[in-house]
């Protein structure tokens, strides 16, 4: 697997072209390095929340759409979980395998080259989706995938997402944040586990950041 075999998406190319920098200097770190998962609040609430609703993770299965290094599909593998993994970028799903190997998780965990926009997603076909700090990237998508997303999704699943960071710098093109209250709208009918504002990502960029020196 190489850089020719990034899949192609309508995320702009300055951005993917960065997330493709921070993933080749990761790839860099050692196995001992890449042990560490580190993943933040969202994915705690939803390990919480399974305990919660008596949900045994080995019957519980997961997609995560634009799945980054794979640290939260492989903490969610370690729960027991079944997790199927998407990402554009060749140099995270080197880095999502390795992570997969490290933690012996084959055979429950995947991670697959592809488009989060144009993976068939079907209708109830998973227990619970993952979208973290991407789907804001699909800009005039944005809500038409959220809505396809939740079709996808069987009763009594979960939808974790992490989207927002408020205040954000400008971008060209601006970036499509879901606010608050358009979520509400989308899922009624649905019961918020939690709702809240997510800054970690600046952590979370500096632990990576530190891992690799
Ligand atoms: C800010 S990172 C978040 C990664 C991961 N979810 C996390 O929380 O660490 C955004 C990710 O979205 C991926 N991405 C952007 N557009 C995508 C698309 N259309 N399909 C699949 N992955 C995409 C990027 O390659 C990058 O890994």
């Amino acid at each position: 697997m190489n850089d020719s075999d990034n899949v192609k998406v309508a995320t702009p190319e300055k951005w993917m072209a960065g997330w493709d920098r921070m993933y080749a200097e990761m790839l860099k770190a050692s196995d001992d390095d890449l042990i560490q998962l580190d993943v933040r609040r969202p994915v705690w609430w939803f390990m919480r929340a399974l305990g919660t609703a008596g949900i045994d993770p080995k019957e519980h299965h997961i997609l995560e759409l634009a799945a980054g290094d794979g640290s939260v599909a492989c903490y969610m593998g370690k729960l027991g979980c079944r997790v199927d993994g998407v990402e554009a970028l060749s140099n995270a799903v080197k880095l999502a395998n390795r992570r997969i190997n490290i933690h012996n998780l084959q055979d429950r965990v995947t991670i697959k080259l592809g488009d989060m926009d144009g993976w068939e997603l079907g209708t109830e076909s998973y227990d619970s989706i993952i979208v973290i700090q991407s789907l804001q990237y699909l800009l005039d998508r944005t809500i038409p995938r959220l809505r396809e997303i939740f079709n996808a999704i069987r009763p009594g699943g979960f939808f974790v997402y992490s989207g927002n960071i408020l205040p954000h710098y400008d971008t060209e093109p601006p970036i499509r944040f879901i606010t608050e209250e358009e979520l509400r709208t989308e899922l009624d009918g649905w019961t918020f586990y939690c709702i809240g504002s997510d800054e970690a990502i600046v952590t979370k960029m500096i632990k990576k950041f530190d891992i690799i020196k």
